[in-house]
């Protein structure tokens, strides 16, 4: 076997993904030359407090240090790995390295989402490694199979489970039946969800996720900013309820698919039928469905966070860099992604689940019928029960709608007196 200098590796973070990159580390020390000819050693960590008790001990050999300039000022080290999170600080430690002539390796996707070009195209000036594979999904290795594994097809669609939290929270609701609050109440006691839950509740953290994967299987840049983003927060354990028994269950689903309008995405709450694999995803867990024009379906399942599976996808990179491979970090020739064509988000189609709170009155079903006609849109099933005196809920899925007949349709029951509260209205992900 040739024997090739090992690797040595400068760590900007040791909290839960740094701390799970050195377990996953000793775990394959003997593999990992079986697989590329050389070590990977651990030689400094950067963090903010060198007292701090650790998950894991720091590595033989290595130190702790809070001063960056020891790892860039550091000639021996080949690869600076940013596991601190953030946008700021992280993001000047990325530039910094690949200035110096360092390969990079990050999960951080809040950083690639919201501001990676530039450092995407100071890599390719330096002909540097810039790993990504532990932002999108933890240890699914999504980003591998995008840029390598389905490189030949041209990718029809990706719909995905991102986000753990969200997952948890929606799987409690479903089994449990309990609200929101409390199930992300026991979320956070149960380490699933932050003490400031925006990020994942809100949809964001699956929407940095979703641009990732819309530039490896497009090679496109879709801007964070104008991506549609809804969350959880809203939602009502009435509405699990009622899709349950028309056959569906809500998930927060990132989706894009390739229209011939250009690309619709976007991350929303989303009805999916019992028979699909998404929807039988629970708790923490993470999926994504690719459809390629070849492969067709291909379904990814696994932890989408959590110290070793993401410190398992960080390795990942880091072996791509220990065999010499050249650098592949967009998936395509060109480093900055082309703008996407952005199909306008009011003309996607899709089918729609809507429970509306109505005056028990004769007729309402046929008046809220025909304000949705007027739209072009038509019901394909309802649902409709009793509740509070003088007021039901009318629960109905449709055929495909635009977005827009959807918003005109409800600006038109408003306009008519026929809602008795806000309107819910969910995309339903109908088979391909
Ligand atoms: N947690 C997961 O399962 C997971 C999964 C996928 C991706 N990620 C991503 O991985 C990254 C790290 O997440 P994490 O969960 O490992 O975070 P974490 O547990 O909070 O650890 C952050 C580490 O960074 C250090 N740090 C923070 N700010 C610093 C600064 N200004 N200077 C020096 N060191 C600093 C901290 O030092 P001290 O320890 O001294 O405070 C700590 O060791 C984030 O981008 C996150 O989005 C996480």
């Amino acid at each position: 076997m040739e024997h090739k200098k090992e690797l040595v590796l400068g760590l900007a973070g040791y909290g839960v993904v740094g701390t799970g990159l050195a377990r996953a580390l000793e775990e394959a020390h003997q593999l990992i030359p079986e697989r590329t000819g050389r070590s990977l050693r651990i030689k400094t960590i950067l963090v903010r407090d060198v007292s701090r008790p650790r998950e894991w001990p720091v590595p033989e050999g290595a130190r702790l240090t809070t001063s960056l300039e020891d790892l860039l000022g550091d000639p021996e080290i080949d690869v600076v790995v940013e596991l601190i999170g953030g946008t700021t600080t992280a993001r000047d430690i990325l530039r910094r390295a690949l200035e110096a002539g360092k390969h990079v390796v990050t999960a951080n996707k809040a950083l690639l989402a919201e501001n990676g070009e530039d450092l995407f195209r100071l890599a390719a000036a330096g002909n540097l490694h810039l790993g990504f594979e532990a932002s999108v999904a933890g240890g699914i290795p999504i980003v591998h199979t995008l840029r390598n594994g389905l490189a030949a097809n041209r990718i029809l669609s990706l719909s995905g489970i991102l986000n753990g939290t969200c997952n948890y929270i929606l799987s409690e609701m479903t089994h449990k039946g309990i609200a929101f609050n409390q199930a992300l109440s026991e979320a956070q006691q149960l380490g699933f969800a932050e003490a400031d839950p925006t990020l994942d509740v809100g949809g964001f953290d699956a929407a940095h996720k979703l641009v990732l994967l819309i530039r490896l299987a497009w090679g496109v840049e879709y801007p964070y900013t104008r991506l549609p983003v809804q969350g959880i927060d809203t939602m009502d354990p009435v509405d699990i309820a009622f899709a349950r028994e028309l056959g569906y269950r809500i998930k927060l689903l990132g989706h894009a698919r390739m229209t011939d309008n250009g690309l619709e995405a976007g991350v929303f709450p989303t009805l999916l039928h019992e028979s699909f694999l998404l929807s039988s995803v629970d708790g923490a867990f993470n999926a994504i469905r690719v459809k390629g024009s070849a492969s067709r379906s291909v379904f990814l399942h696994g932890r989408g966070a959590g110290a070793t599976p993401t410190g398992s996808a960080v390795l990942s990179d880091l072996l791509d860099i220990a065999r010499d491979a050249k650098p592949n970090n967009t998936g395509f020739l060109r480093q900055t992604p082309f703008p996407a064509t952005i199909h306008n988000p009011d003309e996607a189609v899709d089918p729609y689940y809507f429970r509306l709170q109505v005056p028990d009155n004769p007729g309402v079903l046929r008046d809220v019928a025909g304000a949705m006609a007027e739209n072009g849109i038509s019901i394909a099933h309802a649902i409709q029960k009793g509740q509070a005196p003088d007021i039901v809920p009318l629960v109905f899925m449709t055929h495909k709608a635009t977005a827009l007949a959807v918003k005109n349709a409800l600006a038109r029951l408003e306009e008519l007196g026929l809602l008795r509260a806000a309107p819910v209205c969910y995309r339903v992900l109908a088979p391909e």
